[in-house]
Parts: C-alpha cells; structure tokens; sequence
C-alpha cells in the first residue's frame, strides 16, 4: 500500500474500518462496517484526571492517550470479534484536536495501516461528527441541514451532498459546548459542565432574564460569550449584595437561552434551503432538553429528525469510522507523512 499498491488498490463495498480518534480526552476504537453498522464501539476516558483542574490539560491527556490506545483497538477487536487482518482501512482523526493527543493516534494508525498493508484515511473530527448521524441510519441521505453543536464548534450547516458542505452560519466568539463549561465553573459544577448544568436545570425554572442573542437580526451566526457573561454578572453582583441565588434557576435560564436559539436558526435554515431533513451532532446533541425542542420544532413543521444515540453525541470513534467510510470511497488516502493538525477547514 505505501509503495505503488496505493494506485491499484480495490475499493470494498461494505468495507471494514477500524477508526481511532485521539483529539482530546477520550481515546477511542471502533470498527464500523459500510459506514453505518457499529460493530464495536470502546471509549478510555482520562477525564477524571482532568476535574480538578477545571478543563483539560494536554500533556496529561497525551500521556494518557498513550497508555490507551493499544489497549482500547484491541478491545475493539475483540468486541466485534474480529482480528486485524480482517479490517480493510484504518481511519484516524488527524484534527482538529490537541496536538500531542492527536499525534498519538495518528502515529498508531499509521504504524498498523503500514503493518497490515492497508489505507490510511484521514478524518477530520469536525466532519465526525456531523457524519455520526449516518450511524444506525441506513436510510439517511442528503441533502439535510445539520446542527453542530460541540466543545469547540458551533454551526448551521447544509449538507448538499456526502462531501459538499455549506456553513450557513457559526458562533463569533464561543462555542456553545465551552460557554456551558464556563458558566458550569461559576455555578461551582465540576468539568464537563454540560452534563452537571442539565442535571441542575431539571430542578429549576428559566426566570431569570438574560440576553437573546441577534435579536431580530436576519442571520445565522451564533454568538455565546455575550450571555456567558451575563450569567457570570448575574452572580457575582448578587453575591457582592449578600442575596441567596437559586442555581437551578439560573441553569435552566442558561440552558433554554443557550439552545432555544439553535433549534429556531435550525428551522429557519430547513426553510431557507427548502430541505425537509435535519440531524445535528456533537457533545451538546446529547442535551435532552435541546433533543426535545428540535423534535417538537421538526414535527410540526413535518421535518424528518435523525439525532445520533447520546454516546454518538460526545467524542468516540464510530463517528470517525463512518466519515472515514466516506473518505474511503473517494479513495482519500494519506501517505505515511500524515501530520495532526490543531485546526481544521470544514
Ligand atoms: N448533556 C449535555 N448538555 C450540554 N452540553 C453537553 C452535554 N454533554 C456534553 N456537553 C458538552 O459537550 C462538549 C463536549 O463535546 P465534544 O466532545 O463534541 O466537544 P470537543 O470534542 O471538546 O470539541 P470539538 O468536537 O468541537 O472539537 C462539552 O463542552 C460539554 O460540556
Ligand atoms: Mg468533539
């Protein structure tokens, strides 16, 4: 394969596909067949490692990565009971990502692709993402509007075709995966804060009154750090008037403030491109509040919804194994000089 072989090699049809994904915390193997079939699907997470700090430290997740990554492909093997000889292709996340954690899994992938002979087929973890939704879908075609909604990205997109993509629009500023991060840390909840403030929220009602993003405004940009800081004001002024604050108040006004506006730039771009299709995908699909007011929105307005299962949502390695199918079959192969990248063009 990394010789000539590459120019001759046979596509598969159903193809096997070992995926390992290494971009931040978790580290990741999955074997996915035909880019829709999980056939097995291991997770090593280092975050427990990383709560006191607050957020993720790289170096400790690097280190970690190391340790897991051999340990988790086997898993995967066994799990889905096959051996290395019977994959066709390894796909890996080479970014967007941290770098040292990237490098691990893009090193180990190519070690094995260069082992066993096979394709090396370089994933971008951002197009992981939106490409979860194929997953357990064997129906789902494009064209659609997908709602990225994770720890770094924010974003409207029309997906015309498997490879071709338009943002319609994105955050300015924070993701809205990090502004639940920052305001989980000024509610005094634990890293990652998404799940900690959902959890605090079904306690509470949305009364406090925070800002509404773009108000009025035609457009599909996104923009978190504005209500972010209102939350932290809100707290830290009571807190200098000596006044008790509900949190679970002020996660639900967060939360419903936060999403509300997504779901609504959703249906408006389903409009805009005259799609009757949308999927989402990313940590924050995994809200059940935000997957209960999409499907409200899409029923009544007769929108077919595919959201991937919640552990499809957060990072793992079938999603990398289902955009890398798809890379497989336009044949984008990566030679051994495959380098992580820290960023990624969608
Ligand atoms: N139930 C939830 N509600 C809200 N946010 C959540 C929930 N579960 C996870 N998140 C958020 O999702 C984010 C993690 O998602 P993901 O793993 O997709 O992001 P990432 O890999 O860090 O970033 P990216 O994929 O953009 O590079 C975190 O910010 C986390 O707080
Ligand atoms: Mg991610």
């Amino acid at each position: 394969m990394y010789s000539d072989a590459i120019k001759s090699y046979q596509l598969k049809e159903n193809a096997l596909i070992l995926a390992i994904e290494s971009s931040c915390d978790e580290t990741a193997a999955s074997i996915v067949r035909g880019g829709r079939e999980i056939l097995s699907n291991e997770i090593m997470s280092s975050c427990s490692e990383h709560v006191k700090f607050g957020g993720v430290v790289p170096e400790i997740a690097s280190r970690a990565h190391t340790t897991a990554v051999a340990r988790v492909t086997d898993a995967a093997l066994n799990a889905a009971g096959l051996k290395l000889g019977d994959i066709d292709a390894i796909a890996v996340t080479y970014g967007a990502g941290l770098l040292g954690a990237l490098l691990v899994g893009v090193s180990y992938a190519k070690t094995l692709a260069y082992a066993l002979d096979i394709p090396l087929v370089p994933v971008s973890h951002i197009r992981g993402h939106i490409a979860a939704c194929y997953l357990n879908n064997p129906n789902l075609e494009p064209p659609f509007i997908s709602l990225l909604a994770s720890g770094g990205h924010t974003a409207i997109i029309y997906v015309k075709s498997y490879t071709e993509f338009e943002i319609l629009g994105q955050t300015l500023d924070d993701a809205v995966g990090e502004a639940f991060d920052k305001v989980a840390r000024v509610l005094g909840l634990e890293y990652p804060g998404g799940p900690n403030i959902e959890r605090l929220a079904q306690n509470g009602e949305p009364t406090v009154v925070l800002p509404k993003m773009f108000k009025g405004e035609k457009t599909f940009n996104l923009s978190y750090s504005g209500l972010k800081t209102a939350v932290i004001n809100y707290m830290h002024n009571n807190e200098q008037q000596g006044k008790e604050v509900n949190k679970a108040d002020v996660a639900c006004s967060f939360q419903s403030a936060a999403l509300d506006v997504l779901v609504a730039r959703v249906v408006e771009a389903t409009k805009l491109k005259g799609v009757k299709t949308v999927t989402a995908g990313g940590g924050v699909v995994a809200n059940g509040y935000l997957r209960n007011r999409l499907a409200e929105a899409c029923s009544e307005r007769r929108i077919k919804l595919y959201l991937p299962q919640k552990r499809l949502c957060t990072d793992n390695a079938a999603m990398i194994g289902a955009e890398g199918y798809i890379q497989y079959k336009n044949g984008n192969f990566a030679g051994l000089d495959l380098n992580a990248k820290a960023s990624v063009e969608l």
